[in-house]
């Protein structure tokens, strides 16, 4: 039994890891995926592969810093499929590996206006119409374990993914009422381009981190689209305004 049959999704930063691990497992539960990236190439080749396996799925760019490609978003997803169930703030950047000092003033703005910036207006674009449906909506913030815990040497990175949980709760507690479930998932390392970038820039990190996780593997975004669909899941209808670790143990040791 397919768990989101013709729920319109819209996924942002979905062409690459996390978001598009998400992108095909709404599709394979039967949702109609808006994909939406900055990068018009991997976004489409995420919608190819949903319709390659009988799923239905539309690419829209967009770039979140920008309020307006934002809200545009919001109006296409309208526009092709008339309303908008649930809305994943995935799109994010990691910010180099530096001391707190060394940061430079440009990486610290475009860190803030992705991974706050981006979440912040997209909430508000798709709250505003959430609000305009009988059935609410259901909002899942990526966020991270460096929004629970400190990441050392990405200070940025670690300032933001606190703040969208921080954002999570807060919308929650604003819109509980009006049938709009807002929650944070917050993922230990995982297999995306982010990471496996990451891990090409520092010579022995990935076996190093490995120590941090108690199951002894990194993430697969399947381990993590998982908890972004049981979140969304109408049989979870209870829960709103959490920060679930998905992190193999990490954040209990
Ligand atoms: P990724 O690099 O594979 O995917 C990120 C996607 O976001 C890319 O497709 C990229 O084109 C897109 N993107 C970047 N800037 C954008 C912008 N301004 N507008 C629209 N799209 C944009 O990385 P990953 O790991 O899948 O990241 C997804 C989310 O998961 C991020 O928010 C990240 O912080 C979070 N996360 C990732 C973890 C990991 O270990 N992979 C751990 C914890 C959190």
């Amino acid at each position: 039994m397919q768990r989101f049959i013709d729920q319109v999704v819209l996924i942002t930063g979905a062409g690459s890891g996390i978001g598009r691990g998400a992108a095909l497992a709404f599709a394979r539960e039967g949702a109609a995926v808006v994909v939406s990236d900055l990068n018009e190439e991997s976004g489409q080749e995420s919608t190819s592969l949903i319709e390659s396996e009988g799923g239905q799925s539309t690419f829209i760019r967009c770039d979140v810093t920008d309020p307006k490609q934002i809200a545009d978003l919001v109006q296409s997803t309208l526009e092709k499929y008339g309303r908008l169930d649930i809305a994943i703030n995935n799109a994010g950047i990691g910010g180099n590996i530096a001391k707190l000092a060394e940061v430079p003033e440009a990486e610290y703005r475009q860190v803030l206006d992705v991974n706050l910036g981006g979440v912040f207006f997209g909430m508000q674009q798709q709250i505003r119409q959430m609000l305009t449906q009988e059935s609410g909506g259901r909002i899942v913030n990526v966020a991270s374990v460096a929004g629970l815990r400190a990441m050392p040497n990405n200070s940025v990175y670690t300032a933001t993914k606190h703040a969208v949980v921080g954002l999570t709760k807060a919308a929650a507690m604003e819109y509980a009422r009006q049938n709009i479930r807002i929650n944070a998932i917050c993922p230990a390392f995982t297999h995306s381009g982010m990471v496996d970038k990451l891990f090409a820039l520092a010579p022995g990190y990935e076996q190093k981190l490995l120590k941090n996780i108690p199951l002894g593997r990194y993430g697969e975004p399947e381990d993590i689209a998982q908890g972004i669909l049981w979140l969304c899941d109408p049989a979870n209808s209870f829960v709103t305004g959490l920060a679930l670790p998905l992190d193999g143990g990490m954040m209990a040791m």
